[in-house]
């Protein structure tokens, strides 16, 4: 939430800060600003809006120098407008700063430095920040900022400048990511590794606490004590072309396009010999037969896919596992005990709320498995185990590749937990392996769909709200299918449990409600055909999502999307692929942004 960039080095920090931008634009973007020290003068340049705005103003009054930071923010404290974005700096503009989080005790801060004399200019909780270094500053920078964050309650990641020092950037971290990378003759500072990437391959991931400093040709680092410290280096691995669009229009859509070529690489990491290998994670085997209950818990699609997740590991592992929206199990005194393992599901491995309720089960002494898209994120870092759900960055606001990844993730770990159980025989495993093997093509197939989907995006993109219905295991892709045309075209979409809905929803069923049913064959395909009749007999305009072959399913359908066979288990995977493609092309339709829809942000790093 909210993107950081900071520079020291000899090339002109003004065009290393934007292409830093723009590879975190997708972290938020309500307003764009930098912060450069030129001629030892700290100039400011800042804009309401996309970092375009931030550009245009750029090329219209450039600024230069070898030291700066930036920030695109997603707000939280104070409209989207000019005066609140990032950077903010003291009255006397000697200090300047960016970023991430939130200041919780912000308004007590503030109220004691308004009494102090101190003169505000924005409605950010950011602000305090910069006021107090300027309080506390006495020649020292790295003793100002450690004293200040001393001062902060909630969570940040900081990039400071300071006039009284040209030839130092500062970074501090408390919640929120902050990493920095080491360069010849110039230093980084960054809140996501994407905006490091062609930069430096050299990274340090600060921990909560710890302060960096940064000069061109030297990196030092302290906790909040003012004591140097150690810090491990890293690598980083991603390459350029895994975060541009491969000449696709949208990250979304070639994120999309991508699936089949995910989950084979899934299946080429995790299946050897036709057996399932987790055997990285240090878990023993010995405790994993002892877990006698799973807790789940996770946000967003994330939090889909745990719950498709809970079929595959009660079905397989038999293992009772509940599914926790994270932002509520935190805060629920949930009964914790025993042999009980957490799974905490993240594309990010940021995601504020997961992490708490990560550290939540932490603190009552029970093991977590993190399932996340970034090894090296918090979640990973602070995981007991940690499965790489292998989905490669994604950059789409709207998740669509990380959501399969991670229930193919499942669908495998729930398997294997199963052999060494002895809950599922070899033979039946291996059947269930051979299925997963099959879905990369069944996906292609889907995907050759686009146009008639995109066909269909066209004929329904005027509607203002939609229905989505499931049942069992594809409840959740209704959640999931409301979720992707909620967010990115801003069309009021909700989902129930198609048994559910007769229990007061059906109420919302009128001749202008497209209701979209998933109903391909399997166990409880009588039932949901049942439930379809139920809406049809009250005129609400039928879109279902079917297997291959089902002719009879036309009778009940204003328009049918053909999805191949799979098992009934394995369903979800497929069958939210059309629902990916038409969220995308209504929202194109529409002409809404896809890639960064409003009020959003990639990564939710406050709660
Ligand atoms: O990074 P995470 O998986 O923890 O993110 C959780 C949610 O914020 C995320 O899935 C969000 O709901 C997406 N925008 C959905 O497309």
């Amino acid at each position: 939430m909210c993107g950081i960039v900071g520079y020291i080095g000899n090339k002109s920090a003004d065009s290393v800060l934007l292409v830093g931008l723009e590879r975190l634009e997708y972290r938020g973007y309500d307003s764009a600003g930098i912060g450069i020290i030129e001629d030892g003068e700290m100039t400011i340049r800042k804009r309401e809006g996309k970092l375009k705005a931030l550009n245009d103003l750029l090329r219209e009054m450039p600024v230069s120098g070898n030291i700066g930071i930036a920030h695109t923010r997603w707000a939280t404290h104070g409209e989207p407008t000019t005066h609140n974005a990032h950077p903010h700096t003291d009255s006397q503009k000697k200090f300047a700063l960016v970023h991430n989080g939130i200041i919780e005790n912000y308004a007590e801060l503030k109220e004691e430095l308004i009494k102090e004399g101190y003169i505000f200019q924005s409605e950010t909780d950011t602000e305090v920040i910069v006021h107090l270094l300027s309080k506390h500053y006495k020649d020292n920078f790295e003793q100002a900022v450690i004293k200040v964050i001393n001062l902060l309650e909630g969570s940040f990641a900081l990039a400071i400048i300071s006039e009284y020092h040209p030839d130092t950037l500062i970074g501090a971290r408390r919640g929120s990511p902050l990493i920095v990378g080491k360069g010849k003759g110039e230093n980084f500072l960054a809140s996501d590794i994407h905006a490091l990437v062609n930069l430096t391959k050299t990274v340090y991931y600060l921990e909560d606490n710890e302060i960096a400093v940064l000069k061109r040709e030297r990196l030092s680092f302290f906790n909040n004590t003012g004591k140097s410290i150690k810090k491990e280096e890293k690598h980083i691995t991603i390459e350029a072309k895994a975060i541009d669009k491969a000449g696709h229009e949208h990250f979304m859509l070639k994120e999309i396009m991508e699936q089949p070529r995910i989950i084979s690489n899934i299946i080429e990491k995790r299946i050897r010999d036709n057996k399932i290998h987790f055997s990285h994670i240090p878990m023993g085997n010995e405790y994993l037969v002892r877990v006698g209950r799973i807790i789940i818990q996770a946000a967003g699609t994330s939090w889909h896919a745990g719950l498709v997740g809970k079929f595959m590991i009660e079905e397989f592992a038999r293992v009772h596992t509940e599914v926790d929206i994270s932002s509520e199990f935190r805060y629920r005194n949930p009964v914790i005990e025993g042999d009980t393992l957490m799974i905490a599901i993240s594309q990010s491995g940021e995601t504020a709320d997961t992490i708490a309720g990560l550290r939540e089960a932490k603190s009552k002494f029970i093991k977590v498995l993190g399932l996340v898209n970034n090894k090296e994120s918090t979640i990973a870092r602070e995981s007991d185990a940690v499965i790489d759900i292998l989905a490669g960055p994604e950059i789409g606001v709207a998740s669509t590749k990380a959501y399969i990844a991670q229930i193919i993730s499942l669908f495998l770990w729930a398997l294997y937990i199963a052999r060494i159980k002895w809950s599922l025989k070899k033979e039946t495993v291996e059947q269930y392996i051979q299925e997963l093997k099959d879905l990369p093509d069944k996906i292609e197939q889907i995907l050759k769909q686009k146009d008639k989907i995109e066909k269909l995006a066209k004929k329904y993109a005027a509607k203002n709200n939609f229905i989505f219905l499931g049942r069992s295991y594809n409840y959740p892709t209704a959640f999931e299918g409301a979720l992707k045309l909620k967010e990115i075209s801003y069309i009021h979409s909700t989902a129930y449990q198609a048994g559910e809905f007769k229990h007061g929803p059906i109420a919302l069923i009128d001749a202008t409600v497209p209701v979209i049913c998933i109903v391909t064959k399997g166990e409880i395909y009588p039932k949901m055909l049942s439930n379809i009749q139920e809406v049809k007999s009250r005129k609400g305009i039928i879109i279902t999502i079917a297997t291959e072959g089902d002719e009879s399913i036309k009778k009940l359908s204003d328009d049918v999307i053909y999805v191949p066979q799979t098992i009934d288990i394995l369903s979800p995977v497929v069958n939210v692929i059309p629902l990916q493609l038409l969220a995308y092309y209504i929202a194109i339709q529409r002409g809404a942004d896809v890639d960064q829809p409003r009020n959003l942000a990639k990564s939710v790093t406050v709660e």
